[in-house]
């Protein structure tokens, strides 16, 4: 049997066609538009997920028999607001995970509800990309749009609402809400109270290998599939991400390099870091998990690559970054090294900083600087930034020596390389490249019963291709160069806070 696994990311929509031992027979993604209405803003319109999604599922059963589809299943960017009004009509556009809008909604939640409240009630605190601070924000500015609300639903589950009428989420991405008890899996009425919205406003929640229903039928005509398609949960992308590495059960580490950079610790245990700094989440293996979050990753490469310099050439722009030794002309950049810093808060950050008026900077520039010591500075201070959540994780007694890694970012054999030696972790990639979209394939076959459990599936199919391991000599240049790191951003804070207002 086939199952499908459909990937709601910011930049596009990747779908995966599956088969039960784990064989990626086809892989689909379709872009769509992301708006900035205002500096700091961020928003998708649902309606361009659906036209992708659809295209997309087209495109990925074509040449292949539908009718051995036996389940669906998906991973989504977490976070976003999406509401729909009595008559199933999507509201306004998605506010989504990494919109900075609601400084003063966190705030108020924070500090005057408090964050002792917010984590008894929700087991985290208020980040300005969580659900929650947004649903403050539109009853505050858009009363009128708030008064039409009768469904509140998360993006990667307005597209199971489409496919099979079922209003549901998932453990993992409800996490994500601000609305959720995580440690006891039920809706906080307490939250939704400060939030004044209904229950029936809510999904119904599931365990993200659990079956919510079965394809609509004329969806199921339009794809050529069966009328017994089953749909299952899903999961958040970080959360399905690390099903795809077979990051389950107890103690693993994935690392996501895509628009945003993800630490995230499997655990059996229930367990909150005590100053909120990583987030405390359920997972997708019916367990829990512990994840910082950076808001820009590999999109400020992409930033760097396509909107700086006016290339698609990653591989040109690294191909003359080189460890020392192997250092043979001038005007080059070495590992390790690099007089540049880049502070990678392109759309303010979550992780540890929570400040959504952080913004990006290059710091250490002189007349000799290079173009290359420029990009290796973007991926160290992406890698810096990481190593901030790696560090907050170690401080809590978490042993961490080696992580899986996926995202888009992932390809690059040099910021493996940063990575390993930054964070002084074996690095491990492998073989199936879709985080996410691999995971909810993986979701959907468990939930249709190729598989007992999340773990024996990820154990069954995920298979390590290469590892890098940290160079000694290079984690310690890193030690010292993120001492330095460190400096910068409590520098630069009272002027990111002048010029933003
Ligand atoms: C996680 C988060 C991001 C989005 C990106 O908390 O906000 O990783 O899920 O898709």
């Amino acid at each position: 049997m086939y199952y499908i696994g459909i990937d709601l990311g910011t930049s596009a929509v990747k779908l995966i066609l599956m088969e039960a031992d784990g064989n990626i027979i086809n892989s689909v993604s379709k872009e769509y538009p992301l708006y900035f209405p205002h500096p700091g803003w961020s928003e998708q319109k649902p309606e361009d997920w659906k036209e992708a999604v659809f295209a997309g599922l087209m495109d990925l059963v074509s040449g292949f028999d539908a009718s051995m589809v036996a389940g669906i299943s998906f991973g989504g960017q977490m976070h976003g607001l999406v509401v729909l009004d009595e008559k199933d009509d999507v509201i306004r556009p998605a506010i989504l995970w990494n919109d900075g809008r609601t400084q003063k909604e966190t705030d108020y939640l924070n500090n005057e509800i408090g964050k002792d409240v917010l984590s008894a009630e929700t087991a985290n605190i208020a980040f300005a990309g969580f659900t929650a601070p947004k649903i403050l924000w539109m009853k505050e500015h858009e009363p009128e749009n708030f008064a039409k609300i009768k469904k509140i639903c998360l993006p990667k589950d307005y597209i199971a609402y489409l496919l099979s009428g079922v209003f549901s989420t998932d453990y993992s991405d409800a996490s994500g809400m601000l609305l959720l008890d995580v440690k006891n899996k039920k809706w906080s009425k307490r939250m939704l109270e400060i939030c004044g919205i209904d229950e029936s406003m809510l999904p119904k929640l599931y365990e993200s290998y659990e079956v919510t229903g079965v394809i609509k039928p004329e969806i199921a005509e339009m794809f050529g599939f069966t009328k017994n398609v089953k749909v299952i949960a899903g999961a958040g992308d970080n959360a399905a991400a690390a099903v795809g590495t077979g990051v389950v059960g107890d103690g693993g580490c994935n690392i996501s390099l895509g628009t945003s950079g993800t630490v995230f610790i499997s655990s059996k245990k229930f367990a909150v870091d005590e100053n909120n700094a990583l987030h405390a989440f359920d997972h997708a293996d019916g367990n829990y998990h512990l994840m910082g979050c950076m808001l820009s990753a590999a999109s400020c490469n992409k930033w760097w690559m396509e909107e700086i310099l006016r290339t698609k050439d990653y591989g040109q722009e690294q191909r003359d970054i080189v460890v020392e030794g192997n250092h043979s002309e001038s005007k080059k950049s070495i590992l390790g090294e690099n007089p540049v810093f880049f502070l990678p808060y392109l759309m303010g950050e979550r992780s540890p900083h929570n400040n959504p008026n952080a913004r990006g900077a290059f710091i250490g520039l002189s007349m000799d600087t290079s173009r290359e010591e420029m990009t290796q500075a973007v991926l160290e201070g992406v890698a810096f930034g990481l190593k901030d959540c790696v560090e907050i994780a170690r401080g809590l007694g978490i042993p961490l020596t080696k992580t899986r890694i996926c995202g888009g970012g992932a390809k690059s054999a040099l910021w493996r390389t940063i990575i390993a030696n930054v964070m002084n972790l074996e690095v491990e990639r492998i073989t199936s490249e879709e985080g996410p979209g691999s995971g909810a394939a993986m979701l959907a076959a468990v939930g249709c019963g190729e598989y007992a459990s999340v773990e024996e599936a990820a154990a069954s199919i995920v298979r390590i291709l290469d590892t890098e391991k940290p160079d000694p000599v290079l984690v310690e240049k890193y030690e010292k160069k993120y001492r330095q790191f460190k400096t910068l951003y409590p520098a630069c804070k009272p002027v990111f806070d002048v010029i933003i207002n």
